[in-house]
């Protein structure tokens, strides 16, 4: 549930990121990130976890936390029950998502929450086709029609969709990733029109990176990035292709973050993770923080931090 600071801290870095990715677009041309017109959508996804008493605490850091930087959408995707109290305290411009909606409308569907009462509640976005709901943790998975037409239909209730895919491990060593992920992205390409893409983001998480503490280079993910965006253009259209935002999925954290979004087709991420990743508060930037990792996530929290006092003391 840290996640949550991380993500905040992965915020703050885009306004770096963004900068230097400018500079340095003049320098080395066009392997890094041009000057897009899709802004930067940051996801968090807290899966089947947290507690009221937790969710109070991480929404407390949120809204003390500093401003959200320019041109950059952050959606925490939370479970149903935390929802309410999400929108009623969280800080208005940061995002709630559901992780899941119904294939159907309502009726005698126990136990489902349909996209037209999650619209109806205030959210504005949902979570679809998360790999972990495709492969089903002991239920029957979803395949990529299902997913598919649960996307549609929350489009048609006014939500906006994460539509998930990605390619598992021996998936990606067969060399077949561009496969899987068309085979994800087929149906759903039936069934929206051009101007309904408008109301989804792609977000591609390599399965073999979500929780295992393996990431993808940000040259292989630019590169599958770039061919998803490629199997859009020439199955949707090129306009579309253009404009829809494609979120990695695939470990994103403090030490990756700015590399990977310094790259042209990588408009965001969509972040769960491992949990103990994420450990670390404001409090505990000391040296019992052993692994590198933390030190960088610990670094750019510091960083933060002190960019926001300076901002303060200045005004
Ligand atoms: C996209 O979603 C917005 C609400 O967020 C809605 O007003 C708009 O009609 C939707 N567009 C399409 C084509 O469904
Ligand atoms: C998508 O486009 C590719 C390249 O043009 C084509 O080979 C493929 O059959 C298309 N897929 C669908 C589902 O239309
Ligand atoms: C949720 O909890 C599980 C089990 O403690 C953990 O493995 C996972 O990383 C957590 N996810 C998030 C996003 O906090």
């Amino acid at each position: 549930m840290k996640l949550l600071l991380g993500l905040t801290m992965i915020g703050q870095t885009l306004a770096f990121t963004t900068r230097s990715a400018s500079v340095a677009s003049k320098r080395i041309g066009s392997s890094l990130r041009m000057a897009s017109s899709r802004p930067y959508l940051i996801g968090g996804n807290w899966k089947a976890n947290g507690t009221v008493a937790s969710v109070e605490k991480l929404v407390a850091e949120f809204n003390a936390a500093g401003p959200i930087p320019p041109n950059t959408d952050v959606v925490i995707g939370a479970p149903f029950i935390h929802i309410p109290m999400l929108l009623n305290t969280l800080r208005p411009d940061i995002k709630v998502a559901a992780q899941n909606s119904a294939l159907t409308g309502t009726g005698a569907h126990t136990g489902e929450v349909c996209a037209s009462q999650l619209k109806d509640l205030g959210l504005e976005w949902v979570i679809l086709g998360h790999s972990e709901r495709r492969e089903g943790f002991g239920m029957a998975g979803e395949d990529s029609k299902l997913v598919a037409d649960k996307t549609k239909l929350a489009i048609d209730e006014g939500l906006k969709v994460m539509f998930c895919i990605g390619e598992k491990k021996e998936e990606r060593e067969a060399g077949t990733t561009m496969d899987v992920c068309a085979e994800q992205m087929a149906p759903l390409a039936e069934i929206l029109s051009e101007d309904e893409w408008a109301n989804v983001s792609i977000a591609y998480e390599p399965v073999w990176a979500i929780g295992t503490g393996l990431t993808a280079t940000p040259e292989m993910a630019q590169e599958t990035h770039a061919n998803i965006r490629q199997w859009v253009a020439a199955n949707v259209s090129q306009k579309v292709a253009d404009a829809v935002q494609i979120q990695y999925g695939g470990s994103m954290n403090g030490g990756n973050a700015k590399a990977l979004l310094a790259e042209n087709d990588i408009d965001g991420g969509l972040i769960g993770g491992d949990h103990s990743s994420w450990s670390f508060s404001t409090s505990s930037t000391g040296p019992e923080h052993r692994s590198r990792h933390k030190k960088l996530l610990q670094f750019c929290t510091y960083m933060t931090i002190q960019r926001e006092t300076r901002q303060r003391s200045v005004m």
